[in-house]
């Protein structure tokens, strides 16, 4: 039987032969594939500026950082990957949760207003999954109240939300390039990409042990700088980046094709000309969730849960914070119905039939 991975990343000999060159021929942190790297995905998203990290997580910590949100609320969803509200800890604010929405698993916008405060700094949602927010309403809201709108597209690299790509609609968006992403750097890494020049600058210090010069340091910095061998991975990625989100919408497509008289289960939304998914993963809602991913599992076929549990019931978040249950009860729910597919850019057809066929046999049909 022959087994099919939640996800796989593609790595061919280009992007491990510009790998080498860069070990070879240039300085092994910021070097000149740095810098390509960074002009590429700056102008593949339509940002001024575009700065690599060492991951995601320090991607969203020194935005937070760069904008000062130190003893201040942000504003962010609880159905995420953890990191999400970790930062915002690290980086000196107060964590502050919404709800999030069953109709595309994003922070609900209608829920966003009741958690603003009077020094709330920042609203922060996440394109899960690689759907993109509802961006229109959070915007206006992000206006009206002076929020700081920062995207956590660190799921979302390449999706389209009316004309503008993840991470050039806020003030500043964030990447991560964990291996299991949309494109990776051959290990970890992140990415901001923001048009404000200066923020830009600020995460180029911070990242690089707040040098000002080689020997003269102005604020307290980090070594949070992707080494210039990922880099070179990560550029030739990038060309690919189009091609490999086509083939997940497709992948997408069949799978909600060959599900949709399976009534125990509903499809992610596929999006419209508007709003453009990328597919991250595959994320439906479904009945006996457990015993379904069991049942897969049984079969030879991987799958994921995001998130079994949101961010505000972990146990670090219940210590700190006293969250106890019932707080955000859509994401709680969700929490419990959420299954990820196998999805990845050189997942078969065949492949695809085999998982919606074992689905179908699971609920009887
Ligand atoms: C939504 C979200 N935010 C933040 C992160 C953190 O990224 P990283 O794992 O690169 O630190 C991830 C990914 O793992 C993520 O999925």
């Amino acid at each position: 039987m022959e087994r099919i991975p939640a996800a796989r990343p593609t790595v061919t000999d280009e992007m491990v032969e510009a790998a080498a060159n860069a070990l070879r021929n240039e300085k092994m942190v910021l070097g000149e594939s740095v810098f390509k790297f960074e002009e590429a995905f700056a102008r593949y998203t339509g940002t001024k500026h575009a700065i690599s990290l060492s991951s995601g997580t320090n991607a969203l910590q020194l935005t937070l950082e760069g904008l000062g949100v130190r003893g201040k609320p942000v504003i962010t969803t609880t159905l995420s990957f953890v990191a999400t509200a970790n930062v915002i800890v690290q980086a000196g604010g107060v964590p502050t949760f919404c709800d999030a929405s069953q109709a595309d698993n994003n922070i609900e916008p209608t829920k966003v207003r009741q958690a603003i405060g009077p020094s709330t700094a920042a609203l922060m949602p996440v394109h899960l999954f690689g759907h993109p927010c509802d961006m229109r309403s959070l915007g206006a809201i992000a206006e009206e109240k002076g929020l700081i709108l920062i995207e956590d597209a660190c799921q979302a690299h390449g999706a389209v939300y009316h004309g503008k790509k993840a991470g050039s609609i806020g003030h500043v968006g964030c990447f991560s390039f964990y291996p299991t992403k949309n494109m990776t750097v051959g290990g970890d890494g992140g990415m901001i990409t923001t048009d404000d020049t200066d923020l830009a600058k600020r995460i180029a210090k911070l990242r690089d042990c707040g040098r000002v010069s080689r020997y003269v340091h102005d604020v307290i910095g980090y070594t949070s700088r992707l080494n210039s061998s990922n880099a070179a991975f990560g550029l030739v990625q990038l060309k690919h980046l189009d091609q490999w989100n086509d083939r997940r919408r497709a992948i997408a497509r069949l799978y909600t094709g060959l599900l949709k008289d399976v009534v125990e289960l509903t499809p992610p939304p596929m999006g419209d000309k508007d709003v453009i998914p990328v597919f991250h993963l595959y994320a439906v809602h479904c009945q006996r969730r457990d015993v379904l991913a069991q049942h897969l599992i049984d079969k030879g076929i991987e799958c994921g849960v995001h998130y079994p549990v949101p961010i505000h019931l972990q146990p670090v978040y219940k210590d700190l914070y006293g969250f106890k249950g019932g707080e955000f009860p859509v994401a709680e729910k969700l929490s419990q119905m959420l299954l990820s597919l196998p999805i990845f850019p050189t997942m078969t057809d065949d492949q695809v039939r085999r998982v919606a066929e074992e689905i179908r046999q699971f609920y009887g049909r």
